[in-house]
């Protein structure tokens, strides 16, 4: 099961919580993705993408509840959920020492330490759990992000040309892949 202890932060007077969501929040959690896709392109769905029902999310969250091999963290702050991170591993005995993750704070709590509390969280508990090769895919202007995955080691594999679409811009982008890898 890929429980943590829920963490109370305060990075310079800003207070909020680490913890894995409720299957009961699905709503809530929800309404976080929606908007996130429609506040950054950086997320991987276009605003509006995102179909799934409260109830197949209650499903979803159970599962990576489940799931010894992935977590799934949000941060809590003004009794409000303001930032995910889902990280996706492997059962495959070849590849259980790896996983893929993904993660957005709202924009108006950027800059403040909750996306450098998630992946610290999540690389900690990688590492209790037998997981050296934690790995991303970041679109190649998102500075922001590519700086913060540096920061905790994470380091560039390779980039895919003209991996993402904007049909609205009706412009490509490259996205590159970055691994951090820790025994
Ligand atoms: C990327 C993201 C997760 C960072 O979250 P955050 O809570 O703002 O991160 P933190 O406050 O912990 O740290 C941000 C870092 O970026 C730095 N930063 C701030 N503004 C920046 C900018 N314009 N360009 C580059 N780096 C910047 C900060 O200095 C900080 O680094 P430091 O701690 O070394 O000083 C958040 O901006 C986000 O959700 N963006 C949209 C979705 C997204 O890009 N998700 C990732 C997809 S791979």
């Amino acid at each position: 099961m890929a429980h943590i202890d829920a963490k109370s932060i305060d990075t310079s007077g800003f207070a909020f919580v680490i913890r894995n969501p409720d299957p009961d929040e699905s709503t809530e959690i929800l309404e976080l993705m929606r908007q996130l896709d429609s506040e950054t392109e950086y997320m991987l769905r276009e605003a509006g993408e995102l179909k799934m029902t409260p109830e197949q999310e209650r499903h979803f969250i159970k599962k990576m509840l489940d799931d010894d091999k992935s977590l799934f963290i949000v941060a809590e702050a003004e009794e409000k959920v303001i930032a995910s991170l889902a990280f996706h591993g492997n059962h495959l005995k070849r590849y259980e020492h790896q996983g893929e993750f993904a993660m957005g704070v709202l924009q108006a709590y950027w800059g403040r330490g909750v996306g450098a509390a998630l992946v610290r969280t999540m690389l900690n508990w990688a590492s209790e759990n037998s997981i050296f090769r934690v790995v991303l895919k970041v679109v190649s202007d998102n500075y922001r992000a590519i700086k913060l995955y540096r920061r905790f080691g994470f380091v560039e594999e390779g980039r895919l040309i003209k991996d993402r679409y904007y049909p609205d811009k009706k412009e490509f982008s490259d996205s590159i892949i970055m691994a951090r890898i820790k025994f």
